[in-house]
């Protein structure tokens, strides 16, 4: 939409951890700015800054200089609870490692973070989305690592969040329960038109992607969109 407001702004953004002599340079000067509904693939090597930029879009770390706007908010002009809301209302986290609750199901997983939102989604119509219908009274411990990552999507996805944030969502997966997360993740932001960033070291991954942020030490190397996005399935691993 012309003139309107891009879901992700940032401008001149750093990122410093520790003082002076011994000071890491995590960000340096990272300009960008993303429309929203995209699938968007952050890529680079270990140490390049894909973790410190997510965590940094979601709300969970600071910039230290720097402007960050997300969906029309000024993140560095909020104070903690305003953070936290942020947190809660705009964004959707999904780990590397699932983070699911082991003594709830599947489906409480879900419901649980349902009940904190004031318009979510369903929870058996999201689980049926991801292909997890006949799991859903399964507790974590007796899915696969793919299935519960899928779990860990639709628990993102409940609260209707503007933006998912997914930091390495397949590293710990194999190679075919990766395709179908990607797959889910891929559809999440065509078919319910949210914003998907999902970091990875994975170059192949960049096919699926809308657009690729690629990052090099610290700095935003490339931003380019993909005019051609490919399904998970057509990936060589
Ligand atoms: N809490 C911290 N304290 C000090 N340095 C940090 C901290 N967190 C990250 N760094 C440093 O900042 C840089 C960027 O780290 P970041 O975790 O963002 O990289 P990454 O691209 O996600 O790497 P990986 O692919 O290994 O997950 C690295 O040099 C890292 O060592
Ligand atoms: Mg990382």
């Amino acid at each position: 939409m012309i003139g309107s407001e891009p879901l992700v702004r940032l401008a001149h953004v750093e990122k410093r951890y520790g003082a002076g002599d011994v000071a890491v340079r995590a960000l340096t000067d990272v300009t960008l700015e993303i429309p929203s509904g995209e699938f968007v693939v952050f890529v680079g090597p270990s140490g390049s800054g894909k973790t410190t930029l997510l965590n940094i879009i979601g709300g969970l770390d600071t910039p230290t200089t720097g402007m960050v706007r997300v969906a029309g908010k000024d993140l560095g002009s909020m104070g903690e609870a305003q953070l936290t809301r942020y947190r809660r209302d705009t964004v959707g986290f999904v780990f590397q490692f699932f983070n699911l609750v082991p003594t709830l199901t599947a489906r409480e997983n879900v419901e649980l973070v349902a009940e904190l939102t004031p318009d979510p989604m369903d929870a058996m119509e999201l689980l049926r989305a991801v292909g997890l219908e006949e799991h859903a009274d399964r507790f974590p411990s007796a899915l696969s690592g793919g299935e519960q990552q899928r779990v860990a999507l639709a628990r993102a996805l409940v609260k209707r969040p503007a933006l998912v944030l997914a930091d390495e969502p397949t590293g710990s997966l194999d190679y075919e329960t990766g395709v179908r997360v990607l797959e889910v993740m891929q559809q999440a932001a065509r078919t319910l038109g949210r914003s998907v960033f999902l970091v990875t070291h994975n170059g192949e991954i960049t096919r699926m992607a809308d657009r690729v942020v690629r990052l090099r030490s610290g700095q935003v190397a490339q931003i380019e969109a993909n005019p051609s996005p490919v399904l998970a399935a057509d990936l060589r691993w």
